[in-house]
C-alpha cells in the first residue's frame, strides 16, 4: 500500500494533516462518507414507509494505517480522549463513548467472519454534531470503508463477511452496498442501542451529486430523480443538541409499531389515512397521533415523488411545510427553535418549504429557497432567529454529493 497522495480533495488533505501531527508519518488509506439531509418522510424509514433524502456536502473523513500489534487507536479532535482497544476484544468504554459507532461495527464485521489486526486512524469531521445531519451514520460508514481499504472484505451475503487475502477489495455493486447499509444499522441498534431506521446510512452510502435520493423502506427499492437546479437547499441549525440515545426517538418508535400492532398490520406502511380513521378508537390518543404523522408523510412522500419530476417545485414545497406542521402537531418531535426557524423561512419571499429534518427534537431545519435569494434568505433566518430567540444560527446553504467511498 504506498501512501495517501498529497494535494487531494480539502477534505482528505485535512485528514491527512491530522493524522501526520497525531501519529507522525502518513496514512495509507482514506474513506470520506457525507453526512445526509432528509428532505421529506418523517420517522416513516423504519415504518417500512418512503423517504427522500440528499446526501450533503458536510463530510466525515477517516485516515489510517494497519498497525502490527493488533491495537485500534482512534484520534477524533472533537474528543479530548483517544479510544484504544484490542482488535480482537473489542468492548465499550465509558470514557471514550463516542467510538461505540466504530468498535460496534467492527463487531458486527467480525461476527459475521471478517478477520482484521490493529489500525490507526483519525477521524476529521465537517458536520456539525447534534444539527440531525447523521453524523453517527457517516462515521459508521467511514469506518466500515476505511477498514476495507486497509483491510479488504466482500459482503457476498448480509451474514457473510469474507476477508479477502491480498490486494483491493473490488469495487462494491448496489446490492453489497445495501448490505453494508444494514450492517452499520445493526451496529448502532445493537452497540450503541439507537433504534434507528436505514435512512441515514442509505443515504451517506447512494448519494448522487444534484440528485434527490428515493427510498422505498418496504422493499428497500432505491431510485434518484434530479433536484431542481434553481432550488438551493438551506440548511439551519437552531442550536438544539439532538440526541438520539434513548428517549424520545425509541419512544415514538414503539408508538408506531405498538399502533401497526393495534391495527393488525406489519407496519404503518400497510394503512391508508381512512383506515386509520375508522381504527381510532383502538388506539391510545398520542399513539393515533404518531400514526397519523408516518402515514401523512408517506403519503406526501409518494406526492412530493411525483411533483419533483414534473418540476412543480412550488407544490413541493408546500409539502415540506405540511410535513412540518405534522410533527409539530401530531408525532411532537419539534421544539420551540425549530418552529421560530420555520415561521421565519415561511415570512421570506424566496421560501419554497420548510421543515424540521431527521428525528427532530432539535437539531436543524431544511429548506427550499429560489436560489437567486437564498443568501438573502440564509441572512434574514439569522438575524430573525438573533431577535425572536436571541440565539445564534449557524446556516449553510448546501451542495448535493455523491455517496461514499
Ligand atoms: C433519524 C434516524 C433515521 C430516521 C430519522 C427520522 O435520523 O436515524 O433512521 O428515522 O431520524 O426520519
Amino acid at each position: 500500500m504506498g501512501s495517501l497522495r498529497r494535494g487531494m480533495e480539502r477534505e482528505i488533505e485535512q485528514a491527512r494533516q491530522l493524522f501526520e501531527k497525531e501519529f507522525g508519518g502518513q496514512p495509507v488509506a482514506a474513506a470520506k462518507a457525507p453526512g445526509r439531509a432528509e428532505l421529506l418522510g418523517n420517522h416513516t424509514d423504519y415504518n417500512q414507509g418512503l423517504v427522500m433524502a440528499l446526501a450533503v456536502d458536510k463530510f466525515i473523513v477517516m485516515a489510517g494505517r494497519p498497525r502490527s500489534d493488533g491495537r485500534v487507536v482512534l484520534v477524533s479532535p472533537i474528543f479530548e480522549r483517544r479510544a484504544l482497544f484490542e482488535a480482537d476484544r473489542i468492548a465499550k468504554d465509558p470514557e471514550a463513548p463516542w467510538a461505540d459507532y466504530t468498535k460496534g461495527l467492527l463487531l458486527q464485521l467480525q461476527e459475521r467472519g471478517a478477520r482484521f489486526g490493529g489500525f490507526e486512524a483519525v477521524i476529521h469531521s465537517t458536520i456539525p454534531l447534534g444539527a440531525g445531519l447523521s453524523s453517527s451514520a457517516a462515521l459508521l460508514v467511514a469506518s466500515a470503508l476505511l477498514l476495507r481499504k486497509l483491510y479488504p472484505y466482500r459482503i457476498p451475503e448480509l451474514d457473510r463477511v469474507e476477508s479477502l487475502d491480498k490486494g483491493d477489495a473490488p469495487p462494491m455493486d448496489d446490492a453489497e452496498r445495501l448490505r453494508l447499509a444494514r450492517i452499520c444499522q445493526k451496529a448502532e441498534n445493537e452497540f450503541v442501542g439507537v433504534n434507528c431506521g436505514l435512512l441515514d446510512h442509505i443515504s451517506s452510502l447512494f448519494g448522487r451529486q444534484d440528485q434527490v435520493i428515493l427510498i422505498d423502506c418496504l422493499d428497500m427499492k432505491i431510485d434518484w430523480t434530479p433536484m431542481d437546479s434553481e432550488t438551493a437547499v438551506v440548511l439551519a441549525h437552531s442550536g438544539v443538541r439532538h440526541e438520539l440515545v434513548g428517549g424520545e426517538y425509541n419512544d415514538r418508535r414503539a408508538r408506531c409499531e405498538r399502533a401497526a400492532k393495534a391495527l393488525g398490520v406489519p407496519s404503518l406502511r400497510h394503512v391508508t389515512l381512512e383506515e386509520l380513521e375508522q381504527a381510532r378508537d383502538r388506539l391510545e390518543e398520542f399513539d393515533y397521533r404518531c400514526a397519523l404523522h408516518v402515514v401523512g408523510e408517506i403519503e406526501r412522500v409518494a406526492r412530493g415523488a411525483d411533483l419533483l419530476r414534473r418540476g412543480d417545485r412550488q407544490a413541493f414545497g408546500e409539502l415540506l411545510c405540511q410535513s412540518h406542521e405534522s410533527s409539530r402537531h401530531n408525532f411532537r418531535n419539534s421544539c420551540p427553535e425549530l418552529d421560530c426557524l420555520v415561521e421565519l423561512a415561511k415570512e421570506h419571499p424566496a421560501c419554497l418549504g420548510a421543515r424540521l429534518t431527521g428525528g427532530g427534537f432539535g437539531g436543524a431545519t431544511i429548506n427550499l429557497a429560489r436560489a437567486e435569494e437564498a443568501e438573502d434568505f440564509r441572512r434574514s433566518l439569522a438575524s430573525g432567529y438573533a431577535a425572536r430567540m436571541g440565539k445564534r444560527l449557524e446556516s449553510w446553504i448546501c451542495r448535493v454529493v455523491e455517496g461514499a467511498a
